[in-house]
């Protein structure tokens, strides 16, 4: 493949990339966003190993492909979307690994030259830089997946001095990499990059250590950023503009991804890096059954009679619907309850389920009309004329001590405010506390009804009653 043929394939997955965030960002075009990003990889990737930079060993490359290829296209399949943000961490950490790798194989290789003294000081730089944020990158991600799978546990590691410890890590680092340009002019220069890599990994550990469950989901997504920026200093170090760019996109998204996650969690970003929020899953921090009274369970006959003369009904999903899969069963209910005349919406919050946009995912492969699933600030309003809330495995997300307790761990996070309507169900399994590891003074509100069981099978049985 010529020069020329091989910029213009380049242009044209730069412009595919492009159209694939743009189509990601409204649920009607997502599907169609991941088919422009597919055809995008695909062309980068064919330009990229067929151009003029690949002068032999193309057999090796299409070999390391396959297996690579194959080994995605297993995990691909066997993961549940329960385990999407595992697998994206992991994932995370194979760009932070290629990324240290690619700096060590450029440092090493003696046939580049330089024209001036200035550019290989920069290449030198890129090379830093690149292993730098590479190896964060890469042991921060390891990290966050052995959180997420549960190999590791969801508390933070709070070091005595932590934040002097990482400003100290930050400035030997800055030092290392002055002293590694300087010696890269006499050789030695290695033994500085390795010392630096070391540090950047035990970094990563220890910042994704020191920060608590609750705040994963906005780590995942800062690794995400983590990961485009190292992308892109591997562009630098190999001269490839369209590794530069999509790095860049990669690295801004997730940036811009982080920041609105932490809106709608009320999180300061700085705070959230700094650590040290968040508990253990299911360990309950904030008050206890006993404090709050007692809770109202009830029947399916009184769930179905409830929904059917009601005239307002809210649906508000959370993570026990993703893993109870009982989204389509919440279709065939929608379906029977707006044939019976009564308005049916859904209320999204931004971080229900366990990754952005995991409830849209699921309402979406149910085949749930998107002009009735609003997001948290469209509806939040509208609940005083709700006549029934149905809760479907959310728990954080509908928390009210979010608003009325300052010492709550989710104090500030805007919540879907369902306790306002006539009545609320919950559906959930029984009286354990969701992600964040804190009691729910909902279920404890005269309005509330408890329907106890897995959601699934709960809604099954109550679809058949509405029949
Ligand atoms: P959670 O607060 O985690 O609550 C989920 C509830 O679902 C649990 O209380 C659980 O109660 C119930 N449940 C589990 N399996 C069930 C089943 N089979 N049937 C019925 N109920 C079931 O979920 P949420 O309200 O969606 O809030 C999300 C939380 O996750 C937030 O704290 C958020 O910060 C965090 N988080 C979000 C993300 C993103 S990006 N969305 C990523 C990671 C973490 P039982 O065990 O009693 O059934």
């Amino acid at each position: 493949m010529s020069e020329g043929l091989v910029t213009v394939s380049y242009i044209g997955a730069i412009i595919l990339f492009v159209l694939t965030l743009g189509g990601l960002s409204h649920q009607e075009t997502a599907r169609k966003g991941n088919v422009y990003g597919m055809i995008g990889m695909t062309i980068a990737v064919l330009a990229t190993v067929f151009g003029p930079e690949v002068t032999s060993n193309i057999h090796l490359i299409i070999i390391a492909m396959l297996i690579g290829g194959s080994i995605g296209i297993t995990l691909a399949k066997k993961v549940t979307m329960t385990q999407m943000p595992e697998l994206v961490a992991i994932l995370h950490s194979l760009v932070g690994l290629a990324a240290v790798l690619v700096g060590y194989v450029n440092f090493m290789d003696e046939s580049i030259s330089f024209p001036t003294h200035a550019e290989k000081v920069i290449h030198e730089v890129e090379i830093y830089i690149g292993v730098l944020i590479g190896a964060v990158t890469f042991s921060g991600s390891v990290v966050a997946f052995g959180k997420l799978s549960g190999l590791i546990g969801g508390s933070p590691l709070i070091l005595p001095a932590r934040h002097w410890l990482n400003l100290g890590l930050l400035i030997l680092s800055i030092w290392i990499g002055y002293a590694f340009v300087q010696q890269a002019e006499t050789g030695g220069a290695m033994t500085y990059l390795m010392i630096m890599t070391a540090i950047a990994l035990l970094f990563g550990i220890h910042m994704v250590m020191a920060i608590g469950g609750a705040d994963m989901p906005v780590v995942v997504s800062m690794l995400n950023s983590y990961s485009g920026w190292a992308a892109s200093a591997t562009g630098f170090m190999l001269s490839n503009d369209l590794l530069i760019v999509v790095g860049a996109l990669v690295g801004s998204s997730g940036a811009i991804l982080s920041y609105i996650m932490c809106r709608a969690m009320n999180r300061n970003f700085i705070s959230v890096i700094a650590g040290g929020f968040g508990t253990d899953t299911g360990a309950v921090t904030g008050g206890t059954v006993e404090d709050q009274g007692e809770v109202v369970p009830v029947e399916t006959d009184e769930v179905a009679n409830l929904l059917q003369n009601a005239k307002e009904v809210m649906i508000i999903p959370g993570y026990g619907m993703a893993v109870a899969q009982a989204q389509h069963t919440v279709n065939e209910i929608t379906k029977t309850l707006r044939n019976k005349n009564v308005n049916v919406r859904f209320g999204i919050h931004p971080v229900a389920g366990r990754m952005p946009g995991h409830m849209n995912v699921l309402l979406a492969e149910a085949k749930v009309p998107y002009d009735i699933v609003f997001e948290m600030d469209e509806i939040n309003n509208d609940f005083p004329s709700t006549d029934v809330s149905i809760i479907v495995g959310a728990n954080d997300i509908v928390n009210p001590s979010a608003q009325e307790d300052p010492n709550s761990p989710i104090a500030g996070m805007p919540v879907l405010e369902c306790w306002k309507g006539t009545t609320t169900i919950v559906l959930k399994r029984s009286m354990a506390t969701g992600y964040a590891g804190i009691q729910n003074p909902l279920f404890f509100k005269e309005n509330t009804r408890m329907y106890f069981g897995d959601a699934k099978e709960s809604l099954d049985a109550v679809l058949k009653e509405l029949q």
